[in-house]
């Protein structure tokens, strides 16, 4: 059962119903003012840093759901009706409703009573404001009188404070109304130099600040009383709950629209200038002031939206692709690439899953993060690359985590989860294929932040890569630490005590537990490592790098592999975990996923067996779950992972995350059908019919769909921040497609499913634009793929990289399959 629709034209995903099993979100902004928006309204707003400058209250698993927002009510003079466009608060009935999530907008409207109303919610490119500008059209015989109420509640800044600290917090509140501007500026008469506004482009009847007099005592958003009475109380707030509520009335004649524009906005002052006139403790509003006035005009609002729709166009534009399947199309094209942007802005802090007040910056996610992104936005990726590398410890590894606001590394989540600091190895890599850009790894950064550690970017990559080394365990293996890439597998913390943290309790030595899922990750970096390495003209180390891995690859053949399928790890004791000896967790998907991606298993038939395994054990109608069988228990030698019930998180469930590393094994054996059989399992359009199974957002992955073990298999949890969004962008993109930046040029080497018979794209790359056919034919023998540069034929399957400005047309022809129906294709061309 589907709640809306897919419009590719427009590039939005159209809801048409408001009940939608979980808030749909989107999210607005892109640089330093965001805002998350649901379906109905609901969501909140802050500028760079979700825990610490947060603009709007937002309450996290309310009843109902999804509390605080950017509402309107509208109000019939003659009947006193009252509804919400959005559906949310009021829940009143409405018609033809409509929600569209676009790329970086969101649209809400519906109609009631012959009056329809739209709100267009955004970020102008560049601001650190909001608008909303709303259409209300008289669709009567007879002209309407309305009361329009907007309705936002202000968050006290730090939202975590704000949600805990009531002593102190039902005191501070401050706000001033100037001209029908309403300032919130909580804390602005002491250390802080910021406020909010809200601001509106009509005539006000009246304004509301106090929320509990616009609500009325003991009642919700659902009915204020102003709204009920049609009359606003004028209120200041003085403590308690600053809000924030405009009163417009509005005359329509049949058949006419008004425009209002709404204005939430963030501002700053110099600390020397913050009152006006000084002395007073009234904002200095000199440069707020001409910023409200611009976006108050419906022009500047129409101009700023084209700005916003080119500046997707412009991002999204570097790949384009047209294929014979709609669900890759979309997914490739925009949805896909614009989640991994929000990850890339938000790694993983403030979505319906993650309150915006705990995680920083995770190490490892960030870098996988920039895999999705590297070629849309190459600038910023090195910028965040910098930031990345200048966290790492003096030893090679990393801190967990990191704070964007001070961009150090975060102590209370700590350190020693031991496959970090490959990641970033691997990040580069991406970078450097994408931009040839080799001057970055001279780039001098710092460790752990301290000024005068500095070293070239690339002596950071040699120690990420000694850090492994220096820490083999007892099969020649690395050790895990705290984890590795699955946090849950906590195999030396032996946590028996309620509420400890397992991502940060280490009760064993550390020296015995290891993990093959490092040792693939390791093989694949220290392989492009020397690649780097030799470009570098370091011909020494490049072969020190290959023979590192090779010696890796080696153990892991040894040790690693359990007959049928590669094993995970050997836990403190030095049992293995994720072998045909365990009875529970007797396979796990990630090291059958990594090993062969790094190459591992290939020429031998280990990375085929360990794929079949996976089909074989791991498969569901719903994606691959991440093991087998799922524990039953909590086991105190494994850690976190026990703690979930099967078939939830990583005991089991579809870890999206994992199933595109699958993908690409899948395709380095040349199995396109299987690859693509995967991918579409959990690609978020090819699951939009059984949305009320799912229950996320059919346009965007989420990090988990519930495994075969759980009561309810299929159903998804943790939508939009996750690393699977980069995954899996990279999955089919590269390997399926087969459209990879590499050092030397763009390699074309599709690996299709074989009913395929081609598809085009167009790549920017480099600043050159690639137009690539691919098709099959019956007339091509051999099984590789055959490349035409501008209709002339090239060794091998990279096009060098051309000239800035120029464009490109590669042709690449594959055998057709017999009996397939790309055979019957062109066959029947002939
Ligand atoms: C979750 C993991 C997550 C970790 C981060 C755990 O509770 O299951 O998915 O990576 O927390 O702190
Ligand atoms: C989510 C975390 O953000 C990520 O870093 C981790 O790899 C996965 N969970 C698996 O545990």
């Amino acid at each position: 059962m589907r709640y809306g629709h897919f419009d590719d034209a427009a590039r939005e995903y159209v809801i048409v119903r408001p009940d939608t099993p979980l808030p749909w979100i989107n999210y607005l902004g892109s640089e330093d003012y965001f805002g998350l928006i649901s379906n109905t309204a609901g969501g909140y707003s802050f500028y760079r840093d979700a825990r610490l400058r947060r603009l709007t209250r937002y309450r996290y698993n309310s009843v109902p759901y999804d509390a605080g927002g950017r509402y309107l009510y509208l109000r019939d003079a003659a009947s006193g009706e009252l509804w919400s466009p959005s559906w949310q608060p009021t829940r009143t009935g409405v018609e033809d409703y409509r929600c569209r999530h676009g790329l970086g907008y969101t649209a809400i409207g519906s109609r009631q009573a012959g009056i329809a109303a739209e709100t267009l919610y955004f970020v102008p490119p560049g601001e650190t404001l909001e608008i909303w500008r709303t259409r209300i059209t008289n669709r009567r015989g007879t002209r309407a009188r309305l009361s329009v109420f907007s309705a936002v509640e202000f968050c006290l800044w730090d939202a975590w404070e704000d949600a805990t600290n009531f002593q102190r917090n039902f005191s501070t509140g401050e706000v001033e109304v100037v001209d029908g501007v309403i300032y919130h500026k909580t804390e602005y008469r002491e250390r802080r130099n910021h406020f909010a506004y809200f601001a509106c482009s009509e005539q006000l009847a009246g304004f509301d600040t106090q929320r509990d007099a616009f609500l009325g005592p003991y009642r919700g958003w659902e009915r204020p009383l102003a709204v009920e009475q049609g009359q606003s109380g004028d209120s200041i707030a003085h403590g308690w709950a600053p809000c924030g509520s405009h009163h417009v009335e509005v005359e329509l004649e049949p058949g006419e629209t008004r425009e209002l524009v709404y204005l939430l906005g963030y501002s700053e002052n110099p600390t020397d200038s913050k009152f006006d006139p000084p002395g007073s403790q009234t904002i200095d509003k000199r440069r707020v002031r001409p910023v409200i006035e611009r976006y108050l005009d419906a022009a500047e609002v129409e101009a700023a939206f084209q700005r916003l729709r080119d500046h997707w166009s412009e991002i999204l534009d570097v790949l384009h692709v047209e294929t014979p399947s709609e669900h890759v199309d979309r997914t490739v094209n925009f949805w896909n690439p614009y989640q991994c942007m929000v990850t890339f802005a938000l790694s993983r802090s403030a979505s319906s899953f993650e309150s915006g007040v705990g995680r920083g910056m995770g190490f490892r996610d960030s870098n996988q993060d920039l895999l999705g992104f590297v070629h849309m936005v190459p600038e910023r990726a090195r910028e965040r690359i910098l930031d990345l590398a200048a966290t790492q410890l003096p030893s090679g590894g990393a801190y967990h985590q990191y704070q964007p606001l001070t961009k150090r590394g975060n102590d209370a989540i700590g350190a020693g989860f031991n496959d970090d600091p490959l990641w970033l190895v691997l990040a580069v890599a991406a970078y450097l294929k994408e931009t040839a850009d080799l001057g970055i790894l001279d780039e001098p950064v710092a460790y752990d932040g301290a000024p005068g550690s500095e070293t070239p970017l690339y002596e950071h990559l040699q120690r990420a890569v000694g850090y492994t080394l220096e820490r083999l365990g007892p099969h020649g293996l690395p050790l895990i630490g705290r984890a590795d890439w699955n946090d849950c597998l906590n195999l030396n913390c032996f946590s028996e005590t309620p509420g400890e943290s397992f991502q940060t309790t280490e009760n064993r030595s550390g020296e015995v537990a290891e993990s093959v899922f490092i040792a693939g990750l390791f093989v694949l970096a220290a392989t492009e490592l020397a690649e780097i390495a030799a470009r570098r003209g370091l011909g020494d180390d490049a072969k020190s790098f290959r023979a590192a891995a090779a010696r890796m690859d080696a153990a892991v053949c040894e040790h690693g592999w359990d007959g049928d399928w590669f094993r995970r790890a050997y836990d403190h004791f030095g049992n293995p975990v994720g072998s045909a000896q365990n009875d529970e967790g007797r396979i796990f998907i990630e090291p059958q996923g990594m090993c062969p991606l790094a190459g591992i298993g290939l020429d031998d038939g280990k990375a085929e067996r360990a794929l079949e395994s996976v089909a074989e054990h791991l498969s569901t109608p719903h994606g691959l779950v991440l093991l087998q069988p799922a524990f039953s228990a909590y086991r105190l030698e494994l850690g976190e992972i026990g703690s979930y019930p099967p078939g939830y998180k990583e005991n089991a469930s579809v870890f999206c995350h994992t199933n595109p590393w699958v993908v690409i094994a899948e395709t380095r054996v040349g199995n396109g059908n299987r690859a693509f059989e995967h991918y579409l399992r959990i690609n978020p359009s090819a699951r939009e019919e059984q949305s009320d199974v799912h229950r996320c957002e059919p346009y965007v992955y989420a990090q988990m769909i519930a495994g075969k073990d759980a009561p309810t298999p299929g159903e998804a949890k943790n939508s939009w921040l996750t690393g699977t969004a980069a995954w899996a962008l990279v999955s089919v993109t590269q390997w399926i497609l087969g459209i990879r930046a590499e050092h030397d040029g763009l390699r074309i080497e599709p690996c299709l499913p074989s009913d395929w018979t081609g598809f085009t794209a167009t790549r920017r790359f480099r600043g050159a634009t690639y137009r690539i056919a691919v098709r099959r034919t019956s007339e091509r023998r051999g099984d590789g793929v055959q490349l035409l540069l501008d209709g002339r034929p090239l060794d091998g399957t990279v096009v060098p990289a051309a000239a800035a400005g120029t464009t490109v047309s590669v042709e690449a022809v594959l055998p057709a399959m017999p009996g397939t129906a790309a055979e019957l294709v062109t066959v029947s061309e002939r």
